[in-house]
């Protein structure tokens, strides 16, 4: 039973599985809603949200396979003796701890909770090409796992064990959770905050603050010609990230244009105190994975280049910055996510993806 406002209007949008009614008036776009949507969903034209179909354009010409990426060179050095440091083996296996379950965790807040009450298909078409880019992250965590000979229990299991790990997923599940409700529809400003409050937790803070340091950490191993092969696995999920954290920012933004009333000084309070609180677990997180420093950074650096994505954050969903005059201490990340410059590494897979997709008929 749906709850009601009104007696004839059930709350929230329609879902796409309602029964068809024959002969009703043909869906106009300005019909569509991003919420809160009564037209049909199975329609996915019309488009309204061109920048929705054009994110999952993107994506679907960025794909990839995991399994695809040699990891010989990792296991060689995984397995000798002198290859790598202690405090090298404790950020790699942390990070696989953190990101081998944190990406289940994001899709399942996707399928199970979000994408009921997106009401727009362009924006549900984006929503399942990044669950499967979910299962592919999930898939390459695994894939390294499995490589390097790693205990798979023991760090599929951190994130109930190591506390390092455990503090961020556990953040998190209450605003995926606030939505698992069966009995749970927006149409309510209350219920419409509790929607956007679970986006701006998993868009903003998981997916656009929590991967920071450990991408980072990653990466850097990497450009310094180690573990290439799990660098590379994280390089081609950055890719993918950063796609996911834009898309989360313009349906964001797209609500608050639709909806100005959800935007309250009290919710931006909260939303700025989400924030502060990602950025705080997330030093913490860089505290616990490198208590020594390694391979010239170290937890202070990080400190600075939290504060500074939590500007651009703010910036990106029309806040102030919280914190002044943060500085990024790493500015070869930005040239990581900005994948143009990164010709070589991808441009050949791109291509041969591209081709490889394309089914021919006269062969
Ligand atoms: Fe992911
Ligand atoms: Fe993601």
């Amino acid at each position: 039973m749906l709850q009601t406002n009104t007696a004839e209007q059930p709350l929230g949008g329609v879902t796409g599985l309602e029964s068809l009614e024959m002969g009703a008036a043909r869906i106009q776009v300005d019909d569509k809603r991003i919420i809160n949507c009564r037209a049909d969903l199975n329609q996915l034209v019309p488009f309204k949200y061109h920048w929705a179909w054009q994110k999952y354009l993107d994506a679907c010409a960025n794909h990839w396979m995991p399994n695809e990426i040699n990891m010989a060179a990792d296991v060689a050095l995984w397995k000798s003796d002198d290859g790598l440091t202690e405090d090298e083996r404790l950020i790699i296996m942390r990070n696989l701890g953190f990101f081998a379950t944190a990406d289940s965790l994001v899709a399942n807040n996707l399928v199970l909770a979000v994408y009921r009450h997106i009401t727009n298909p362009e924006c549900r078409q984006y929503l399942l090409r990044q669950a499967f880019e979910e299962a592919l992250h999930t898939h390459a965590y695994q894939h390294v796992i499995q490589s390097l000979g790693m205990d798979e229990a023991e760090v599929f299991n951190m994130y109930r064990e190591v506390p390092a790990v455990a503090r961020k997923a556990a953040w998190s599940l209450p605003y995926t959770q606030s939505l698992g409700d069966p009995h749970f529809h927006t149409g309510t400003p209350e219920n419409d905050q509790r929607l956007l409050r679970d986006l701006i937790a998993f868009y903003v803070v998981f997916e656009g603050i929590f991967f920071y340091v450990g991408f980072t950490q990653i990466l850097s191993m990497g450009r310094r010609n180690k573990m290439t092969g799990t660098s590379e696995q994280f390089q081609y999920i950055l890719r993918d990230e950063s796609m996911h954290l834009n898309f989360g920012i313009d349906v964001i933004n797209q609500i608050k244009i639709e909806n100005p009333h959800l935007w309250t000084e009290t919710f931006k309070d909260e939303v700025r105190d989400m924030i502060r609180q990602g950025v705080d677990l997330e030093y913490q997180y860089a505290v616990d994975t490198m208590p020594r420093g390694i391979l010239s950074m170290n937890a202070e650096m990080f400190k600075d280049y939290l504060q500074f994505i939590a500007n651009r954050r703010c910036a990106q969903i029309g806040l102030p910055p919280m914190y002044e005059g943060a500085e990024n201490p790493f500015p070869w990340m930005s040239e990581m996510m900005d994948l143009k410059k990164e010709k070589n590494f991808f441009e050949t897979r791109v291509t041969e993806y591209q081709t490889g997709g394309t089914l021919n008929w006269d062969e």
